[in-house]
């Protein structure tokens, strides 16, 4: 239903974060509004290649996105939210920590 564009407002009710793809559409960064009841939502921008440097300062091509988040501080609080950022992040760039999670 979802890869058709089809979902019911059924479908997409009872979450707890909505996960949004800005990017799709050629957005770069957003503030993304709760989605009530759910806890928070995470918008998506889309990929840029960017100049970045090493640790020797040579530049180097790098794939970048911005990414907003929104949470309820009455159900978590900032802290929360950046160490989940940085988690996030970290398994984005190196997808092969996953493994680490699985049971
Ligand atoms: C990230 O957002 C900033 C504005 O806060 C924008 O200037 C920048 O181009 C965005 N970067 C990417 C990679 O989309």
């Amino acid at each position: 239903m979802a890869s058709h564009n089809r979902l019911s407002m059924e479908d997409i009710a009872g979450g707890t974060i909505t996960l949004s793809n800005i990017g799709a559409i050629g957005g770069k960064f957003g503030s993304p509004l709760l989605n009530l009841p759910e806890v928070a939502i995470i918008a998506l921008g889309r990929i840029q290649k960017l100049p970045r440097y090493d640790d020797d300062e040579n530049v180097y091509p790098s794939s970048i996105i911005n990414v907003t988040v929104g949470a309820d501080h009455r159900v978590v609080d900032g802290a929360t939210v950046a160490r989940f950022c940085n988690e996030w992040k970290s398994l984005v760039e190196k997808p092969e920590l996953l493994l680490l999670h699985m049971r």
